[in-house]
């Protein structure tokens, strides 16, 4: 057993800021399971909202993160999160973090702000089209060789150890983790009093989706068996436009894209957005979405597609590099071609619920960034709101788990059992049941619901979910086989959730409830195991 002052779980912007704060308090474990950049914060494209402009103003992206938001938000969470940004995008730019510049009218350079759909006001700061890179890059750079931080990579988070499950008579409290060492194939008992979650969200559950490979919700999965609530998993963000090519995996084309003046049009050449919102392509991602596949659906074509082409080429060339590159090298010249794309699975906005420190309803047990739900979301999720998200509550969760630190307690930690240890001969069996939750969730449980196809998930995830809870216990554990069992958690949460919200509202559309139903539903989801 290895002992750490803080254990944190998972290499985004939240994970990172908050392990990077915490090392100056004491000893950090930082767990990832593949290599420390590899996280969804890497691939975010569009950047960081935050009002530093004076055209802009707080009241301004508080009403238009409501508005989005469809009711649900927290209106605590929402005003901390935005008047508390600027100060932590300083923090950053002190570590290093260079966001895009222009020259502005009086000749002086000032920031070079994106806009985004749902934005009242230009206010997302970027770095051509690879903020999150960037960002990530810089807070790596700080985290390596930090003597203070044992980096974990491949190491993969199996369960939380709790008081409850060890049999101490006393409130409930996460102490510690198991984690799997990928290489040695053995599985270490991490011990601490205090554990971080920050594993991103859950797009791989999804058959489309714009998130890289890790994003398997084992943050809410873990979170979950160790009974902590969960809240709002109803609430998954379909981003408008990914890329569509046979060839091309999960690349998403920024929303910045649009607020460049972008335009969306049918198979035929046809602008259809101006039919459905009269912000056209900048309306909030839930309308986007389901515009295009409702267009998709009427004209039975495979994709839409994105033109950009009335821009000069050196702009584009120059704004959004990593997607020129990108499309050219799959046959596509966007300076003079229109782009097809697709709605894919992007965001989880609910979570494992938090307070606005990150702590979750299990003692010890903290949770940042796109794994928590914390109300700045409600029913959607204000395009670049997650990044500044991960910086706020990083910080605010440094500060409570640093403040009035008592000594740690002396607890019998059981090492990890391993059953019977077979090597998972089954591997077929472990891509087959991937797939299938990936291939429901996306034809059931996707941007348009119906109660019969929940339904139809539901059943098929209890099967699915006693067939890999066997595997389980039967076979030594690996990665894959630890995402599978975190990907039928989630699935069947996202599942239940949508089941009991009898209502369409913000990114939760049913056909047999077309209606926003205030009388019963002005409240989030919260869902428990017992
Ligand atoms: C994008 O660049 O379109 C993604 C921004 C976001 O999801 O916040």
């Amino acid at each position: 057993m290895r002992e750490f002052d803080f254990i944190v779980i998972g290499s985004g912007i939240a994970g990172l800021s908050y392990a990077l704060k915490a090392a100056e308090k004491g000893s950090v474990a930082l767990v990832t399971k593949r290599r420390t950049v590899d996280s969804n914060t890497a691939w975010a494209q569009g950047g960081v909202a935050c009002v530093v402009s004076e055209e802009d103003s707080f009241d301004l992206h508080i009403r238009d993160t409501l508005v989005a938001g469809a009711g649900l938000c927290n209106e605590e969470a929402v005003r901390t999160v935005i008047t508390e940004g600027p100060e932590r995008i300083a923090g950053l730019v002190e570590l290093g973090m260079q966001f895009d510049e222009r020259d502005s009218a009086n000749g002086e350079r000032e920031l070079d702000l994106g806009k985004e759909g749902g934005h009242s006001k230009r206010r997302v700061l970027h770095f051509q089209d690879t903020t999150g890179f960037e960002i990530e890059r810089t807070l790596v750079e700080r985290i390596a060789d930090h003597p203070a931080i044992t980096v974990l990579e491949n190491h993969m988070a199996v369960d939380f150890l709790t008081t409850g499950k060890l049999g101490y008579a006393m409130q409930d409290s996460c102490v510690g983790v198991y984690v799997l060492d990928e290489a040695s194939g053995l599985v270490e008992t991490l011990r601490s009093d205090t554990v971080v979650l920050a594993t991103g969200g859950c797009g791989k559950v999804y058959l489309y989706t714009t998130n890289p490979d890790v994003a398997t919700g084992d943050g809410v999965a873990m979170a979950w068996r160790a009974g902590a609530v969960i809240a709002n998993m109803e609430f998954i963000q379909f981003h408008p436009t990914c890329l569509f090519h046979s060839k091309a995996k999960s690349f998403l084309i920024s929303e910045a894209m649009r607020g460049e003046g972008g335009i969306l049009l049918d198979a035929k050449g046809r602008r259809f957005m101006e039919n459905h919102h009269p912000q056209k392509e900048l309306a909030p991602r839930d309308i986007v979405a389901r515009a295009i596949d409702a267009e998709m659906k009427r004209s039975g074509s495979k994709c839409v597609f994105l033109d950009i082409t009335h821009k000069p080429a050196d702009f584009l060339k120059s704004r959004f590099p990593s997607i020129y590159e990108t499309c050219l090298s799959h046959g596509i010249d966007i300076t003079t071609q229109p782009i097809p794309v697709v709605p894919a699975a992007h965001y989880q906005c609910g979570g494992v619920k938090t307070d606005l420190n990150g702590e979750t309803s299990l003692r010890g047990l903290y949770a940042i960034g796109e794994v928590a739900s914390t109300g700045l979301h409600g029913a959607n999720r204000l395009a670049s709101n997650s990044l500044l998200e991960g910086l706020v509550l990083a910080h605010r969760a440094y500060e409570k788990t640093t403040r009035q630190r008592k000594p740690r307690i002396e607890f019998n930690l059981p090492e990890w059992r391993p059953g019977q240890v077979q090597d998972v001969d089954e591997l077929v069996v472990i891509y087959h049941n991937w797939d299938e939750i990936r291939r429901l969730m996306w034809d059931y449980v996707g941007i348009v619901r119906t109660d019969k196809r929940l339904q139809r998930a539901a059943t098929r995830l209890r099967n699915l979910h006693a067939e890999i809870q066997e595997f389980y216990w039967n076979f030594k554990v690996s990665t894959e086989l630890l995402e599978l069992r975190n990907l039928v958690a989630v699935a069947s949460l996202i599942v239940d959730c949508a089941i009991s919200r009898k209502e369409s509202r913000g990114l939760h559309f049913t056909l047999d409830y077309p209606e926003i139903d205030d009388a019963k539903f002005l409240r989030e989801t919260t869902i428990r195991r017992t």
